[in-house]
């Protein structure tokens, strides 16, 4: 890295080696995720002392533009969020309120430097697959409510719970997945992320503490985040969350909330035990404490029998159930509902209304018309038989081509989840994996403290066909090579 210096200069050596690395990073010339020369190799580079070129890292650090990683280097922060620039590109200046609006915490950027389009990339990052959307039937759903409805559909309509046939379709969609739910027990959101919005914003208050699964969904970890929530992490085994940590962190932390996806988890694919459900239940209920109960892809088991909902084994209140359509139909429709007890529900309820009035009436409808049990079953069945093919596929690929990694095969849902074989990490693999035309979800995103991510990354299997799968795979394996060969060079050159 040829930074030049002016020695004769009055502005010190270190202030120059800043200024030059932040210029370059502010405008793009060093990118997100690259990693940075070692301070030892950085001084010896420029002729200057190792503890100049250390005091310029510790200022960009300061200044959050760049992440020292404890035996992994130093890197090059993911941008903060555009609401703390002073001006637009072409240098207007914002309105001072708008320079003054606090930076809104958020976990590290989805994607690296290999972001430079790959004209054929392939992408483990998403959710499912739009090619298995019945977008023909539904189309013409739409024109059969706005034709049967009028303009009713488009009206706000009453705002309540939600459009009352589409609760009854919720409750029995529910019953059919064994939780005896009533049409007076559900709300509609929309999509279930504004269901865990809702539950944390009613429930508790900035500052107090929430107890999650370690790792877990990472919009859910923003959220929390946002809300300036205490994250406390409980670690995840192969039968999920290690519920016999929980009563010392409930001693210790005094939570307002536990948080859990116990159906093929996100990011991990594990399932709670049904013991464990138990144990959760009794313990969140003698020590006063709501479970909110994340059953995103719950249905979508390929194998083994199902657990009971925890919302199932509640007689008392004690959980709220969070669903959606977005996995098994589309996210696009933003429709998702809770399935809760007592004064709690009226309170989501109120809340949700001061914030949006309602959710989407003519969507309502719509998905109320198209989901009769018997379609929801066959496209259910339909989706499952897709998405275990391609779920075995990625497995014979991993074990084919990064047999070093350490996988815990996933009974459903649509995850898997890998970790590494030291000394790779995942954002310096995320690197090469762009420029080798492949994508994936770095494990940073769904851990609150996101360098205990750093050996972890989560692939989608559902949204490729099998060709796809096998040569995302192989590409990743190439850029594992190549983020190895990247690691052992860096350390042969670092200090001893
Ligand atoms: C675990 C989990 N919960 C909730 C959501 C939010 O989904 P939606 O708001 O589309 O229902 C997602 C989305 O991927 C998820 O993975």
């Amino acid at each position: 890295m040829r930074i030049p210096l002016d020695r004769r200069s009055g502005t010190p050596l270190y202030r120059q080696i800043e200024g030059w690395l932040r210029a370059a990073i502010l405008d793009g010339g060093l990118s997100d995720a690259t990693r940075l020369p070692s301070s030892r190799a950085l001084a010896s580079e420029l002729g200057v002392s190792r503890i100049t070129v250390a005091n310029a890292y510790v200022e960009l650090e300061a200044d959050g533009l760049i992440i020292t990683r404890e035996g992994s280097g130093t890197f090059v922060a993911a941008p903060l969020p555009t609401s703390v620039a002073d001006s637009d590109d072409d240098g207007r200046e914002w309105p001072l309120w708008q320079r003054e609006l606090p930076s809104a915490p958020v976990s590290p950027a989805t994607r690296g430097p290999g972001d430079a389009p790959h004209p054929d990339r392939i992408s483990f990052t998403g959710v499912g697959d739009p090619r298995l959307f019945p977008l023909r039937e539904f189309a013409r759903t739409i024109t059969e409510v706005l034709r049967q409805d009028g303009i009713v559909a488009l009206e706000y309509g009453p705002f309540d719970r939600g459009h009352p046939p589409l609760l009854d379709t919720v409750a029995r969609v529910l019953t059919s997945q064994g939780i005896h739910a009533r049409p007076e027990q559900v709300l509609i959101t929309a999509g279930s992320q504004q269901a865990i919005a809702l539950a944390c914003q009613v429930l508790l208050a900035p500052g107090d503490s929430v107890i999650v699964e370690q790792p877990t969904y990472n919009f859910a970890v923003d959220l929390f985040r946002n809300l300036r929530l205490k994250v406390v992490g409980v670690p995840v085994d192969a039968s999920g969350m290690r519920v016999e940590l929980v009563e010392s962190l409930l001693q210790q932390h005094h939570p307002r909330l536990v948080y859990t996806v116990p159906n093929f988890q996100n990011p991990t694919g594990t399932c709670l035990s049904t013991p464990r459900r138990r144990h959760l239940l009794e313990l969140c209920s003698r020590y006063n404490v709501p479970i909110l109960e994340d059953d995103f892809a719950g249905d979508l088991r390929f194998e083994g029998r199902a657990q009971p909902a925890i919302k199932a084994l509640d007689h008392t209140g004690q959980v709220i159930y969070a669903g959606t359509f977005s996995k098994l139909l589309m996210p696009g429709l933003r429709l998702g509902y809770l399935l809760a007890d007592g004064p709690v529900l009226d309170q989501l309820a109120l809340h949700k209304r001061v914030h949006d009035l309602t959710t989407s009436p003519l969507m309502q409808r719509v998905v109320h018309r198209y989901v009769t049990i018997g379609r929801y079953q066959s496209h259910l069945r339909r989706t499952i038989r897709v998405c275990r093919a391609r779920r075995d596929t990625m497995l014979a690929a991993l074990r084919e081509h990064l047999p070093d990694a350490t996988v815990t095969p996933p009974h459903g849902g649509l995850f898997v989840w890998l970790e590494l074989p030291a000394p790779a990490s995942a954002r310096m693999l995320l690197t090469f994996a762009g420029k080798s035309g492949v994508d994936f979800a770095p494990g940073d995103l769904f851990f609150a403290d996101p360098a205990d991510g750093d050996r972890f990354l989560r692939l989608n299997f559902a949204t490729h066909t099998a060709d796809d799968i096998i040569r995302g795979i192989e590409r990743l394996a190439v850029a594992l090579h190549h983020a190895q060969d990247d690691a052992a060079t860096a350390a042969s050159t670092a200090p001893p």
